[in-house]
Formats: C-alpha cells, sequence, structure tokens
C-alpha cells in the first residue's frame, strides 16, 4: 500500500507557538524508516509552510494565512487521494483538519470522523471563547461553520454529523457543549472511557463513523493523552487518556479496515521533553496502520 506523509507547518490556529515544528519531531522519530519497514511504499511529499501571522480579525484569528495553507493541504492531499496515496497529514495545530478532512469527504463522497481529543474543536466564532481557530475545524467541516474555514471545498461537501465520533472529550467551553449537543455528533467523553472501557467506546465510536460511509478519516489530537505521558502540547489538560488506551484506540481502529485517512497533530516540541510525545505521536501512526504488538 501506498502512503504520503504530507506535514503542515503551522501553529497560527493556536495560542502557544510551535507545534509548527511537530512534522519534524515525528520524522525524527523515524517515521519513514518504520513506515518501510511495515512493508508500506511510503513517500515523504514534504512540507506546508504557513504564512505570517494576520492579527486583522480576533474572532477568527490569522484566518487568512490559515485559510490559504489549508487550501493548500487541500489541494495536496487531494492529488494523493488521486494517486491512490493513503494520506498521513502531520500537524501542526488541529485547523489542519479543516483541509485534510474536506480533502478526503470530497474525494469519497462520504467519510465519517473519530476525532480523538480533549476537546471538542467545535466552535465557531461567536461561541469561541478564544478566537483561535484550532478550537472550530470539526464545527466547520460538518457545516456548523465557520463556513469560511473550509471555503475552498463546495458546501455539499459537509461531514453528516451522524458519522462522527469525538472520543476523550474533557475540557468542553460551554458554548461549545450546546453546539455539540445539538449538532447530532455523537461524544464519548472521558467519562464514557472510564465507565465503558476504550474497547467499547471503540466499538461504538467504528459503528458511528463507519456505517453507511467510504471509510473513517481519524484525527488524533495527542492532547487527548494525558499530559504526564504526553508533555509536548500547547493545550493540555489533566487525567486524559493513558498511552495503553491510545494504542488500544489505534489497534481497534486499524483492525476495522475502514481507516482512510489520518491527522496527527498538535505535537509541541517546545514543550516537549526529549522529544517523548514526537515518538509516542510516531508510534501512533504506526499502530493506526497495522503495526501488531504480537
Ligand atoms: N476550546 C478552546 C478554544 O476554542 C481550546 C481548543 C483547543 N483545541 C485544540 N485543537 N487543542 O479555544
Ligand atoms: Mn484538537
Ligand atoms: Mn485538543
Ligand atoms: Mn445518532
Amino acid at each position: 500500500e501506498k502512503i504520503h506523509v504530507i506535514g503542515m507547518q503551522m501553529d497560527l490556529g493556536a495560542s502557544k507557538r510551535g507545534v509548527n515544528m511537530g512534522p519534524l519531531a515525528i520524522r525524527y522519530s523515524g517515521l519513514m524508516e518504520k513506515l518501510e519497514e511495515l512493508s508500506f511504499s511510503a513517500s515523504d511529499k514534504g512540507d506546508i509552510l504557513a504564512g505570517d501571522p494576520d492579527p486583522s480579525n480576533p474572532k477568527l484569528k490569522n484566518f487568512k494565512p490559515i485559510f490559504e495553507a489549508n487550501r493548500s493541504l487541500f489541494e495536496k492531499v487531494t492529488t494523493s487521494l488521486k494517486e491512490g496515496a493513503f494520506p498521513v497529514i502531520l500537524g501542526g495545530d488541529h485547523s489542519v483538519a479543516a483541509g485534510s478532512i474536506s480533502a478526503t469527504n470530497q474525494f469519497y463522497k462520504k467519510v465519517g470522523i473519530i476525532w480523538i481529543d480533549a476537546h471538542g474543536d467545535f466552535n465557531n466564532e461567536e461561541s469561541s471563547p478564544s478566537g483561535n481557530m484550532h478550537g472550530m475545524p470539526l464545527s466547520a467541516v460538518t457545516g456548523f461553520g465557520p463556513a469560511s474555514m473550509v471555503a475552498f471545498s463546495g458546501s455539499d461537501q459537509y461531514v453528516d454529523p451522524q458519522n462522527v465520533a469525538v472520543v476523550g472529550g474533557r475540557d468542553i467551553d460551554p458554548g461549545e457543549r450546546k453546539r455539540m449537543a445539538e449538532s447530532g455528533i455523537h461524544v464519548f467523553s472521558i467519562h464514557d472511557v472510564d465507565r465503558l472501557g476504550m474497547a467499547e467506546v471503540m466499538k461504538r465510536a467504528i459503528e458511528v463513523a463507519g456505517n453507511g460511509t467510504a471509510g473513517i478519516h481519524v484525527s488524533f489530537d495527542v492532547d487527548a493523552i494525558t499530559p504526564q505521558e504526553a508533555p509536548g502540547v500547547g493545550t493540555p489538560v489533566h487525567s486524559g487518556l493513558t498511552v495503553r488506551e491510545a494504542f488500544l484506540a489505534a489497534e481497534l481502529i486499524a483492525e476495522s479496515g475502514k481507516l482512510i485517512a489520518l491527522d496527527m497533530v498538535e505535537i509541541n516540541p517546545i514543550l516537549d521533553e526529549k522529544n517523548r510525545t514526537g515518538i509516542l505521536a510516531c508510534e501512533l501512526i504506526l499502530s493506526l496502520l497495522g503495526k501488531s504488538v504480537y
């Protein structure tokens, strides 16, 4: 199988700088070599570099450079899909999912999403307490705005909220929570992971995202994992997924055979310890792509 790795050197969607170095941290963990060891035909398609910060709109901070970088990503991912490759997108702040998911959903017509994250990323310009665009992509790709964030793809290309599962949520803003509840997306919070166990949560999440779709786009924000184990993130939230829960989720997604694209985002090397979060992100990618433990 052919894999295209595409990096997004962009941190303009977050308030702390540094996640633009995430693609390098994951590559320096040996991603390309390890993909080859798993006998994939993997090519590194290089990085998209975001432009300069643009303070003009405090409700959609850095809108223009984020939009332009995402348009480039949308085109690059579309090209890879047309060439028959499986796209792996290295973030970058989570706003990159606006470009990657728009591309897969347009190409496949109907995809499901498993969004693994401490956050909902379901704000729009009105509900966001920060104006940070990494808090908005899931809302944008499901058609709940900001529409301008995904204006490079057709409005008929929104992902059906019924095919969206958020896993690991534990820090949702009040207005965001209301929007999520009204949207029809399925939320498996950290509480659900505690109560049901990750195996059952993933069984349900795969059912949600796989039902009637061409496949599942996984958008994995490493801040889903507890900060003791993944310290290299800009928006840490205490008491998150264990490393084993994260790997179990990855392994069960691989086992489903439904994965069609993957974003691995929000790795901040400035805040990391000896690249452990970068290494973890690299290993999670391999597990999601079917690396088995036995
Ligand atoms: N909900 C907060 C906001 O909208 C935090 C979002 C964090 N998102 C992320 N991808 N880390 O600003
Ligand atoms: Mn996120
Ligand atoms: Mn997050
Ligand atoms: Mn439903």
